[in-house]
């Protein structure tokens, strides 16, 4: 049951690293979220108290240890909506969306084929599709942004694509620089309607920590995320695929584990999404993701939704007031936005503003954030980057907005 009233300090509260690192203002959180003490303590439990291998052995320990793993699996097929059978777990999102590229498009794709992206992906929905491209001989072909910086997907439609060509389509669900937030249903359903018979693709390591997802309703072929984007360990990722699609997939990686019948000769693959699984898994990271989705659901998604809306709105104008002097990328209203933001003193390089701004510890990131095509887009070669997340408040904002006029001064800015 969601909590009914949302309150940010106590939130905060739920999370050690605040009380450990005291005046720390984290806006990070699109590299990696902040950790819960119920997830810290899912771990350690675990390690304390039920370690012991999975799926092999048979004393009691072992199986409470393969129940908690695969509880885990069940916890994240409900979060989206989806068949346990559905939930892969992989290494992160990147090897989510390889394991796609490798495991369905390297099997099914040809020459002529295209695959639809957009010019805001990360390089992890990017890199995989270019090597596709060079195996298979696909086509790529980049949907642009408009002047608003929202997703122009009718796009498609001028262009000279004959569109039975198109195979995949693999969109991010939010932008990790600009913070657009993709209608990835409407899409889907508005290509479906054109008549394009393709597989559709949703990167979600950026939505699924701040958006409900239900994957039926998107109707979306594939759904890769990370667990440390949010509130999870490091170290697993989820890709979610339809139950048919992951049927006739192939493995990406093979040996222990993932095998049915294995002879001299030959070897037959466990069902799914065991195929997939090679090796020991990662139990520690996967009880910790169930953790965390038991965070998520108690605070409720709509409750972090209104949240974050709250400080999108404060935060775009925290940047109008200082428009003079900094350059923001990403939509300037609040809708179908997340919070996070990207920007540029005019004339100074991000590092350094990223530098000054350390100084007031506030933690921001900058460089190209993993997506160089849309650097090259807005015509910049790095970006500072502030993000936030539930735990994050207005009070936060406006420590950033003191610590900008340091920069301001030490620069010197007119
Ligand atoms: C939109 C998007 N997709 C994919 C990834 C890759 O996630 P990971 O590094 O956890 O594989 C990121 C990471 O920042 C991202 O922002």
């Amino acid at each position: 049951m969601a909590q009914t009233n949302f309150n940010p300090l106590k939130i905060k509260k739920d999370f050690p690293i605040f009380k450990n690192n005291p005046g720390i203002v984290y806006l990070d959180s699109t590299a990696s979220s902040q950790k819960p003490q119920i997830v810290i303590d899912a771990v350690t439990n675990y390690y304390e108290k039920y370690y012991a291998p999975i799926h092999r052995g048979l004393y009691g320990l072992a199986q409470k240890s393969t129940d908690m793993y695969e509880n885990a699996r069940q916890k994240v097929a409900k979060f989206i909506n989806a068949e346990n059978e559905e939930i892969v777990f992989t290494g992160n999102a990147s090897e989510a969306i390889n394991l796609s590229a490798y495991g369905w498009a390297r099997k099914f794709l040809k020459k002529g084929d295209v695959i639809v992206l957009t010019e805001m992906e990360h390089h992890s929905n990017i890199i995989p599709w270019i090597m596709i491209k060079k195996k298979c001989g696909v086509e790529l072909f980049y949907l642009p942004y408009d002047k608003d910086l929202r997703l122009d997907y009718k796009k498609l439609f001028s262009s000279k694509i004959d569109l039975k060509r198109i195979k995949l389509v693999t969109i991010t669900h939010a932008s990790n620089v600009l913070g657009t937030i993709n209608p990835v249903k409407e899409i889907i359903r508005y290509y479906k309607n054109k008549g394009i018979k393709a597989k559709f693709l949703v990167d979600g390591a950026q939505s699924i920590p701040h958006i409900k997802i239900d994957v039926k309703d998107i109707d979306c072929d594939f759904f890769a995320f990370s667990s440390h984007k949010m509130l999870g360990p490091s170290g697993v990722g989820v890709l979610y695929a339809k139950k048919e699609i992951l049927e006739e997939m192939d493995p990406l990686f093979f040996g222990g584990q993932m095998i049915k019948i294995v002879t001299k000769e030959s070897a037959t693959w466990a069902d799914i999404p065991a195929r997939f699984e090679v090796g020991t898994g990662r139990k520690e990271a996967v009880i910790g993701l169930g953790a965390a989705v038991d965070y998520l659901e108690k605070t409720g998604l709509k409750n972090i939704e209104k949240h974050e809306n709250e400080l999108t709105k404060y935060g775009l104008k925290l940047f109008k007031k200082f428009e003079k002097y900094i350059d923001l990328y990403g939509p300037k209203t609040p809708e179908n936005r997340l919070s996070v933001f990207s920007f540029n003193f005019k004339d100074i390089h991000a590092h350094d503003s990223a530098d000054i701004l350390n100084r007031s510890k506030v933690c921001v990131r900058s460089g190209h954030h993993c997506a160089q095509v849309l650097m090259k887009c807005l015509d910049v070669i790095a970006t500072a980057r502030a993000s936030l997340y539930l735990y994050n408040t207005k009070e936060d904002l406006d420590k950033l907005g003191s610590a900008f006029e340091e920069v301001i001064k030490i620069f010197k800015l007119q």
